[in-house]
């Protein structure tokens, strides 16, 4: 029984450890605050990216040009970016993190990006405060258009 518990014990450890790891990384990656103590929990970067390495690697595809409707956009929740096309043909794209308290922004509506949590709305032309209460615009995000991909760069 005691091996048992020792092999659990080892597990839910395991376990924890790795959670922990997964809390910290997006707690360092916080836009817009460089200045943060938190800095030196940052893991050893797996990237150049530096303060984005909660981000997408470059070159990763985030999905296709179909998905991103032409005077509206898409929400890439698991890569936290947002992909709008403005007018036919130009597709931008901004982080997915809301500037106000870091909620991830849901939906793309009316000419918006929209944030759930208290219901600011920035322009799918350039990120900027359509209404608050955010008061900076969405970082903006460089993608490349190649064919029907598109990818982070
Ligand atoms: Fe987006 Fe508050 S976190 S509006």
């Amino acid at each position: 029984m005691s091996d048992r518990e020792s092999s659990e014990g080892t597990t839910r450890r395991t376990v924890l450890v790795t959670g922990a790891a997964l809390l910290v990384v997006p707690a360092c990656t916080k836009y817009g605050d460089e200045s943060s103590d938190e800095v030196t929990l940052r893991p050893a970067p797996a990237s150049p990216t530096g303060p984005g390495s909660a981000q997408p690697p470059a070159g990763e595809v985030l999905g296709t040009t179909a998905e991103v409707p032409d005077g509206g956009g898409k929400v890439f929740k698991e890569q936290k970016v947002v992909v709008t096309q403005p007018t036919q043909g130009d597709f931008k794209a901004f982080t997915a993190i809301c500037t106000h308290q870091g909620c991830i922004v849901d939906k793309v509506e009316n000419g918006t990006i929209d944030c759930p949590c208290h219901g600011s709305k920035f322009r799918i032309t350039d990120g900027s405060v359509a209404r608050g209460p955010a008061e900076r615009p969405l970082e903006a995000k460089q993608i490349t258009v190649t064919g029907d991909r598109i990818r982070l760069t």
